[in-house]
């Protein structure tokens, strides 16, 4: 039986100032979380102590939006999973298309996060999904497909019921589009069977496959009674303490 986990990627927004004030504001909509729900807010890195000394003892995860694949070094910018477990978060983000699109972010990258958080203890949130012109042509499952292969390559079984995966259509996200219901089982019933193929069903049974795209209260509940759909990686709908504890209440 898999938990529902709604996930908040905050972006490029909130800086400590106002991470405060909006984890302030779920707590006090939201004192006590769903017992069957899951919830993790990914704030920007600068905001991360913050956001872990605000959350203190409430049932809420934290995540990163993105982690290096080396231990320390050279690496302007960067972060480790070793710095990431210091300020609070079990969770992190990677291959959000934003990072696949404007950061250089390939599939092979990818890779080397996923298995480098895993074997650090952070649970990766790992994002696939189609652009609208890759739906148009209809190769978004065949594209979807090799992006969960190439994610995964050397990733053991005993390792995998720790990945989350989010679904995000390119075209869905930040656009008000939303991919309807029967398309995002679709497309999780597809990631689920190739996990199938990868692993076994028992794996792939476990695994939590996100959706993400446009996710607001009004259009929760269908995405979320879709039996392969368990959660969401919310956007723009976590960054008002209201809308992001409706979609909690909705998923319980
Ligand atoms: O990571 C979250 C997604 O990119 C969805 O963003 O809810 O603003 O469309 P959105």
């Amino acid at each position: 039986m898999r938990r529902y986990l709604i996930a908040g990627n905050w972006k490029m927004n909130c800086g400590p100032g106002r991470t405060s004030e909006l984890l302030q504001g779920i707590k006090e909509l939201s004192p006590q979380i769903p017992e069957a729900v899951d919830v993790l807010v990914c704030p920007p890195e600068i905001s991360l102590t913050t956001a872990s000394e605000v959350l203190n003892d409430y049932d809420v995860y934290l995540g990163a939006q993105n982690v290096h694949y080396e231990d320390e070094g050279a690496f302007t910018g960067e972060v480790s999973t070793g710095m990431l477990k210091e300020v609070g978060c079990s969770y992190v983000i990677i291959g959000h298309s934003e990072r696949r699109e404007y950061f250089g972010e390939t599939d092979k990258t990818v890779n080397a996060k996923v298995i480098k958080a895993l074997l650090d203890d952070l649970k990766p949130v790992l994002c696939v999904g189609e652009s609208l012109a890759q739906r148009k042509k209809e190769v978004h499952k065949k594209m979807v497909k090799k992006q969960v292969q190439a994610a995964l390559n050397s990733v053991k079984e005993n390792n995998v019921s720790d990945v989350v995966i989010a679904y995000e259509p390119i075209w869905a996200i930040g656009t008000g589009e939303t991919a309807t219901p029967e398309q995002a089982q679709e497309m999780h019933e597809m990631i689920r069977s190739v996990l199938s193929e990868l692993y076994d069903e028992d794996a792939a049974d476990a695994i939590r496959i996100l959706y993400g795209g446009s996710m607001k209260p009004h259009n929760a509940e269908e995405l979320l009674s879709q039996p392969d759909v368990d959660g969401g990686l919310i956007g723009g709908a976590s960054l008002k303490a209201d809308s992001f504890t409706d979609i909690i209440n909705i998923a319980e």
